[in-house]
């Protein structure tokens, strides 16, 4: 799933980093590269959307159900994320941060959840900060709380936001939700972004790496959803005409968790 996962769930390698060499089995686990129905499928192509909201919206409304039960990583991911973007606006013209620097006027948290990067992180940074997030048991969460604007219960591949006339953004927020577009929507929507964004502001992934053996993206079953390698993600953000002009790995996750890399982009 998007959210925190252990590496040995989806690329059989120990939690020591070493490669196994063993053959997956269908007891493995609950992740499945279904190579052997689907020879040559590519790993987005599995993705079902239906199955990812059925997944979702049986979720546990809260911290450990959003964070795959893993919700101690939430304050350093949050710190990891705050600490990231302030070097961003420490190199910025049009927001930079010490004396002259104010919040920003409007931010947007995709696949938002039940808000956890909102109420931790965003809120603090961005005056207004909308929402969107197709599970309406997660918004549930977090509508009429301090700060937070609009609330757009879509998926992101359904997210106009050139449509709405509300932006721009100065913030466009995406953590673990990538995962659960395909390639082509994730692409499309992309694109999409730059209309919507203020002049000198940024869109954000921060998204888990698949460290696949073979290096590939891997299709996890669970919530219908991809894990892609680094070199997929920056292959897509050139194909969706974006610059990346920031990028870092999140330090200090527990051992054995996938790698964690936010990706600072930019209109071309
Ligand atoms: C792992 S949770 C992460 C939530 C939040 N970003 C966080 O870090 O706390 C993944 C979220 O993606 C949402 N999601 C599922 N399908 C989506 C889609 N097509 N577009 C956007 N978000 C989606 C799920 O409902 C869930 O809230």
């Amino acid at each position: 799933m998007p959210s925190p996962k252990r590496k040995s769930q989806v690329t059989s390698e120990h939690d020591d980093g070493e490669v196994s060499k063993k053959p997956r089995t269908s007891d493995d686990d609950d992740v499945v590269e279904d190579r052997a129905t689907t020879p040559n499928a590519a790993p987005d192509s599995l993705i079902n959307h239906e199955n990812a909201i059925k997944y979702w919206s049986g979720t546990e409304a809260s911290v450990n159900g959003v964070l795959g039960g893993y919700p101690q990583v939430s304050r350093i991911d949050l710190q990891g994320s705050a600490n990231f973007f302030a070097k961003l606006r420490r190199q910025s013209k049009k927001y930079p941060t010490g004396p002259t620097g104010r919040k920003l006027r409007r931010a947007v948290d995709c696949g938002a959840g039940i808000g956890r990067i909102t109420a931790g992180f965003l809120s603090n940074i961005a005056e207004t900060v909308d929402i969107v997030e197709p599970v309406k048991s997660f918004t549930d969460q977090i509508k009429g709380k301090d700060n937070v604007g609009e609330v757009y219960n879509v998926g992101l591949e359904s997210w106009h936001p050139d449509k709405d006339g509300l932006g721009p953004y100065d913030l466009i927020w995406n953590q673990w939700c990538v995962g659960q577009l395909t390639d082509a929507q994730l692409v499309k929507y992309l694109k999409r972004l730059p209309s919507v964004l203020s002049e000198g502001g940024w869109i954000i992934v921060k998204e888990n790496l698949s460290n696949h053996q073979y290096g590939e993206d891997v299709f996890d079953e669970t919530d219908s959803s991809v894990s892609r390698t680094d070199v997929k993600f920056r292959k897509l953000f050139e194909e969706a005409g974006l610059k990346l002009v920031s990028t870092e790995l999140q330090k200090g996750f527990p051992k054995g968790l996938y790698p964690v890399r936010s990706y600072a982009l930019q209109p071309r």
